[in-house]
């Protein structure tokens, strides 16, 4: 595995990001929300770990990211922040933490720094939310940005399809983008978008764009572990390369073992006291 790691060994931080993308190296994100799995994803050298609110689906098992809630983000990112050497960790800031008020979401975030332990966190929208983002940075917190598909507005969207198809929509963006470079984002996830509109934001801005269903042109890519490691059967979109089949590899354990505790073949006599 050494190959992939990161050319940098060291942990990663949130300026390292501009580095990087001077640099043109590639910076890769994968989803975790739990102790075990964030050290294992970890020690696969990956450079950021997102404690994404995916978990309100993947951990959860929620139909949308909108029933979680800061606590139980605080406990899932506490739980991988004490698992990483490596990567930067990032914290989702849930649907409702920060659309009532700047104070509402600088203090949200505060307390996600603070009692998670993460290195930062990530909030979807555009301009609008940038003066509150500028207050975030200043106050010492690096913020990542989130545009295109942003999950906490499938009901205002209607569903999951792609974003900013039409000329319009994908000006918005632009300005959206630039927008949360200014105000200090350090990297920017661009979700479901034409991998064009991608490209022209990753050149119009200072700061990374990290792409999923984005194309290639952006600084990074981030996936859903369990996506990405075959977990979820029905779960196959156009832009998921699959790297496992741990639906099948945990199955088939699991029926093992079941048998062998129906045949009384487990524990034998090596494995017990
Ligand atoms: O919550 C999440 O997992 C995310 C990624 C899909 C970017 O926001």
């Amino acid at each position: 595995m050494a190959e992939y790691l990161s050319t940098t060994k060291k942990k990663i931080t949130a300026p390292l990001y501009f580095e990087m993308k001077q640099n043109g190296e590639k910076i890769s994100w994968l989803t975790a929300y739990d102790y075990t799995t964030a050290s294992i994803i970890d020690a696969g050298g990956v450079d950021t770990i997102l404690v994404g609110d995916s978990a309100s689906n993947v951990a959860d098992g929620n139909m949308t990211t909108l029933p979680i809630t800061v606590d139980q983000m605080i406990y899932h990112a506490r739980s991988v922040a004490r698992a990483v050497n490596h990567a930067l960790v990032v914290c989702d800031m849930p649907f409702g933490s920060y659309q009532v008020s700047a104070e509402e979401g600088l203090r949200n975030a505060i307390r996600i720094m603070k009692e998670a332990g993460v290195d930062a966190v990530k909030i979807e929208g555009g301009a609008e939310i940038a003066p509150m983002i500028k207050r975030m940075v200043d106050a010492g917190i690096p913020v990542s940005g989130h545009l295109g598909l942003t999950p906490q507005s499938v009901h205002k969207f209607g569903g999951y399809g792609l974003r900013a198809k039409g000329d319009a929509e994908a000006e918005k963006l632009i300005a959206d983008a630039k927008a949360l470079d200014e105000a200090g984002c350090f990297c920017i996830v661009l979700e479901k978008i034409p991998a064009d509109l991608a490209k022209k934001v990753t050149e119009a801005v200072s700061c990374a764009t990290i792409g999923i269903g984005a194309g290639p042109h952006c600084d990074g890519q981030v996936l859903v572990y369990a996506d990405m490691l075959g977990m979820n059967r029905g779960f196959k979109p156009k832009f998921l390369r699959q790297y496992a089949d741990l639906y099948e590899i945990i199955t088939n354990a699991v029926g093992r073992y079941v048998n062998d505790v129906k045949t009384a073949d487990f524990p034998n006599e090596t494995e017990s006291y």
